[in-house]
């Protein structure tokens, strides 16, 4: 852990310095206080129960876990918690902690009431995670110093934390750890009318004009999240620069999209490619998620957690105990007949 991953003691300057000093557009665009965020409406709400309890007992916060598909906010939420408590927020991710002495020395860092943000902490290693529990939960550790012979057991003292995990995986979480967690909540993929308040606060951000149907069109197209709805507007920038009269309008943004090969649903290729060789590969399914990967050439956990959490959602695929399964809808998407031994149980 470095010096980066550090931040002051927050206050109004403190965001407003931090929104000038963003390193990228990315981080320039990212919501510092909850009147920023859009949607997500229950868990916010939850969140700022909490939060709000802990600074009026004066205490600290208890253990978080946010979890959803990747894009939705659950970095920006443990940041947004850390500016609302008025504390530091240290970010790690589950593989760079390889070794419970690693998390020792995260833990023995902090300060009373101090964040730790765990990205990704379903890939916390099992030996490290183990050490958590107590860390969680009484606040100490006890570490094994030395081997063999002059092994010995050292129990630290840790100041009281909290704990935010993230997680795209919620079902990979071990269940002595997941219970450890107070509040567990959800993201949820964002509908078109809070995508498109998105849209319209990062043009203006962006310094880019940008009319009401243009932002609807970006809405519509960016699967649910509001990463993509943020990098497909950096591109519609540049176009609507080169390409328009420097006001993004739905035509220009339809434009744009289509250079893209982003198609009305917001598919992108590999979401087309999956549904394509599912058809015509595998007669519509089922096929294992690892055959499948294998056919698109990509790795498949990006496949399962970053690609069909959507296509299920939008009811163009399913998975069974069999595997993968095309619906009615995803062969009706690609314009293709199912087989005729399938159309009558088709889901
Ligand atoms: N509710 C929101 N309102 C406005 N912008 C948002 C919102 N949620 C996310 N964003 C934007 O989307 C970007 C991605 O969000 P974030 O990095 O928090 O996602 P994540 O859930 O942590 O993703 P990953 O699982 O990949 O780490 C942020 O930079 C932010 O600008
Ligand atoms: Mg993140």
């Amino acid at each position: 852990m470095n010096n980066a991953d550090f931040q002051e003691p927050k206050g109004r300057d403190f965001i407003e310095q931090a929104r000038r000093e963003a390193p990228s557009w990315e981080a320039a665009l990212r919501p510092l206080e909850w009147n920023d965020f859009t949607g997500q409406a229950k868990t916010v709400e939850r969140l700022q129960v909490m939060v709000d309890a802990a600074l009026q007992r004066g205490g600290t916060l208890s253990h978080i876990l946010l979890s959803g598909p990747p894009g939705l906010g659950k970095t920006t939420l443990a940041q947004i918690i850390g500016n609302a408590m008025g504390t530091q927020v240290r970010v790690t991710s589950g593989p760079v902690v390889e070794r419970p002495g690693d998390l020792a020395g995260m833990l023995t860092n902090l300060e009373q009431g101090d964040i730790l943000f765990i990205d990704e902490i379903h890939r916390l290693p099992r030996t490290v995670e183990e050490y958590l529990y107590s860390a969680m939960e009484d606040f100490r550790i006890d570490i094994m110093l030395d081997q063999g012979p002059n092994a010995r057991s050292v129990r630290l003292d840790i100041p009281r934390f909290t704990l935010v995990g993230a997680t795209t995986r919620r079902g990979l979480l071990t269940a002595p750890l997941r219970s450890r967690f107070t509040l567990q909540t959800r993201l949820d993929y964002y509908n078109r009318s809070e995508l498109a308040k998105i849209v319209e606060r990062s043009a203006q951000l962006l310094g880019v004009p940008i009319e009401s149907t243009g932002a609807r069109e970006l809405a519509r197209r960016s699967r649910g999240t509001p990463r993509i709805a943020n990098n497909l507007l950096h591109f519609v920038r540049d176009y609507c620069e080169q390409r328009g009269d420097g006001t993004i309008s739905q035509e220009i943004a339809a434009r744009a999209l289509e250079l893209l090969e982003i198609d009305d649903y917001g598919l992108d290729e590999l979401d087309q490619r999956l549904l394509r060789c599912i058809a015509e590969n595998y007669g519509g399914g089922p096929v294992g998620l690892s055959t499948l990967a294998v056919a698109v050439g990509e790795e498949p956990h990006t496949v399962e957690e970053v690609h069909e959490p959507y296509l299920i959602q939008e009811g163009f695929l399913q998975r069974t105990a069999q595997g993968r399964v095309l619906t009615r809808r995803g062969f009706e998407y690609l314009g293709i007949m199912p087989p005729k031994d399938q159309q009558g149980q088709l889901l």
